[in-house]
């Protein structure tokens, strides 16, 4: 078999990049106080294979499934609802990779849908719904009413959701957080599901983690990601994202770049011209290019901080000198 294998923006194996804009992590983190939990997590030991004192932290109880980041519970949860009757997919377009492979890996048809209303179950479905979304920033408007559906919302980027209010979930929804990106530290995998309730799915999705799938520093991050100063700082770390963001737009709209709009410190855009991201890489400067998200000619961009930014302005002067 041909190895299928995700795409995705961060390191791509080429000199170090000075400035990024290719992940969605947040550049102001990570939260000072949580990074020294993790610094000074004990790495002799095992942690409790049960989790025990995290999953009460987190307030679930034993509904709450760490895993070792969200892409190890998208792998995971589309295993388990494999094994307990769903037959098919349904994944937002244009959105995360992951949830498709997952499903392709193991044989699941592949829906993708636009709009939720889309939504038109022909088998036991799972279905993928992210908010605010991966790669456009949208929010959901309003959720599927699949009473029979495994429906998952991953909420990868809520914490970074810089302007309105998710509507409160329907109950029997699944739950993906997956904070490391709202906190600066995608480095390290940790991530938790939280089931609706303790019923096959949730029992299939538990069996199947390795033992100790979260790490010392992973039980670290998570025991600290609701913690009140945790939580302040990044409410301060999205008002300055927020501002970031408004002078990034006007930057590339200075440049000719047509944007979409977004909730996100990330959004999709359009260069006027197509020879752009080599290019920059070049000069230090990457993007994620948005073809792998079946956007071809469009990019992602996250916001990054002044310094970054005149980085871009400089390197898309610099293109436009040599062309000139
Ligand atoms: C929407 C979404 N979900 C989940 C993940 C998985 O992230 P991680 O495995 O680092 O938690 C990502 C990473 O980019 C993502 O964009």
């Amino acid at each position: 078999m041909k190895p299928l294998l995700p795409e995705h923006g961060g390191p791509d194996g080429g000199p170090a990049v000075a400035h990024d804009f290719s992940t969605n992590a947040n550049p102001l983190g990570p939260p000072p106080a949580l990074m020294q939990a993790v610094q000074q997590a004990d790495r002799r030991a095992y942690p409790d294979p049960h989790y025990r004192a995290l999953r009460e932290r987190l307030g679930h109880g034993e509904r709450v499934l760490p895993t070792a980041g969200g892409a190890e519970g998208i792998r995971r949860l589309t295993l388990a609802a494999l094994l307990t009757g769903r037959r098919e997919v349904w994944v937002p377009q244009p959105g995360f990779g992951d949830y498709a492979l997952a499903a392709q890996v193991l044989g699941l048809p592949v829906r993708p849908y636009a709009r939720v209303d889309d939504i038109r179950p022909r088998a036991p479905p799972l279905v993928w719904l992210c908010d605010p979304c991966n790669p456009t920033g949208e929010a959901v408007e309003r959720w599927p009413d699949l009473p029979e559906a495994l429906v998952v919302v991953d909420q990868a980027y809520a914490p970074l959701r810089l302007h309105g209010e998710p509507p409160a979930l329907p109950p029997g929804t699944w739950q993906l957080v997956c904070p490391n990106k709202a906190l600066g530290l995608t480095g390290v995998r940790a991530g938790y599901l939280v089931a609706p309730g303790t019923d096959a799915v949730w029992g299939q999705a538990l069996s199947l983690a390795p033992s100790w799938v979260l790490s010392a520093e992973g039980v670290a991050l998570l025991t600290h990601w609701l913690d009140d100063d945790t939580q302040a700082w990044l409410a301060h770390a999205r008002t300055t994202l927020h501002g970031w963001g408004a002078a990034q737009r006007a930057l590339l709209a200075g440049q000719g770049w047509e944007q979409r709009t977004s909730c996100t410190p990330f959004w999709l855009a359009r260069p006027p011209r197509g020879d752009l991201l080599p290019r920059l890489r070049e000069r230090g400067v990457q993007l994620r290019d948005a073809t792998s998200f079946g956007l071809p000619g469009w990019v992602r961009v996250s916001t990054q901080p002044p310094a970054s930014q005149q980085a871009l302005q400089l390197a898309l002067l610099d293109i436009e000198g040599e062309d000139a």
